[in-house]
């Protein structure tokens, strides 16, 4: 079936279900679920109960989308996302993201744990995507309508309200560039001296793809990365980037809903 209908399909079977007009969505990232206790859950679809929708397969992600309020707000959250290396493609992997857009969603944070480059970033620090490198290479042909150049990728209305809210609520912050990579073996010493070089200051395996969707389809992003550790680290694996993330992610919270109360 072709992109086109399966997406009428997943967008037709949300919005048949959704009373509500939603301009906002957010997605959480590995380990970064409890993010969503600082709204009040609505309505909850299970990923694999909506047409065409791609299920994540990874442990520390959900796997469903959620109606939730906070306020008078109510926004659109994807409590878990797919990657390039399960095995999804970037069509598949960006297909909430068409989804989002069809049901009204013009802004967007975006989560995630990455590995930091460079010593001004720490675990439990959080860094304001300013800028990325796209190690992932993503091409596709539902791109080439969209190649628009002198904008960024980045709201910086929103990475400025974002930085003004951590600054009000004394969550410490950074502003720096991320670099993808595919995954989903963490990254050598060798990448990452690579990943260095090309001027990235964090790394991690997800968001990249969501975002390059986000501006061919003009939606506004915020992306936000929790540091969960030095990359190359001698750590453990994803389940240890998880038990971090989840340690990390109370600031996360914090900054967040102080960006949605004030959007
Ligand atoms: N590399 C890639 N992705 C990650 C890392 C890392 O070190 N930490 C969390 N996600």
């Amino acid at each position: 079936m072709i992109q086109d209908e399966k997406l009428s399909q997943a967008h037709n079977f949300l919005r048949r279900r959704i009373p509500y007009r939603l301009r906002i969505g957010i997605i959480l990232g590995s380990g970064l679920g409890v993010v969503r206790d600082a709204f009040h859950s609505e309505i909850a679809f299970p990923y694999k109960e909506i047409p065409y929708f791609p299920i994540s397969t990874v442990p520390g992600h959900r796997g469903r989308l959620l109606i939730a309020r906070r306020g008078r707000t109510r926004v659109l959250i994807m409590d878990g996302r797919v990657h390039r290396y399960e095995g999804y493609s970037f069509e598949q992997v960006t297909f909430p993201i068409k989804v989002m857009h069809r049901l009204g969603i013009r802004s967007l944070v975006i989560t995630n744990a990455a590995g930091s480059l460079t010593e001004w970033l720490v675990p439990g620090d959080l860094m304001l995507i300013e800028d990325h490198v796209d190690l992932m290479f993503n091409v596709s042909p539902e791109l080439s309508g969209s190649l628009v150049f002198h904008k960024s990728y980045y709201s910086k209305r929103l990475i400025d309200l974002a930085e003004s809210i951590a600054l009000s609520q004394k969550v410490r912050i950074r502003r720096g560039v991320l670099v993808a990579s595919t995954g989903p073996t963490y990254e050598t010493p060798a990448e990452v001296e690579v990943a260095r070089k090309a001027g990235g200051h964090a790394v991690t395996m997800s968001t990249i793809p969501e975002v390059t969707m986000c501006h061919a389809l003009g939606i506004s992003v915020l992306g936000i990365s929790l540091i969960t550790n030095m990359a190359a680290w001698h750590g453990g694996g994803h389940r240890e980037v998880i038990e971090l993330a989840r340690k990390g992610s109370s600031n996360l919270k914090r900054l967040i809903t102080g960006v949605i109360d004030a959007m």
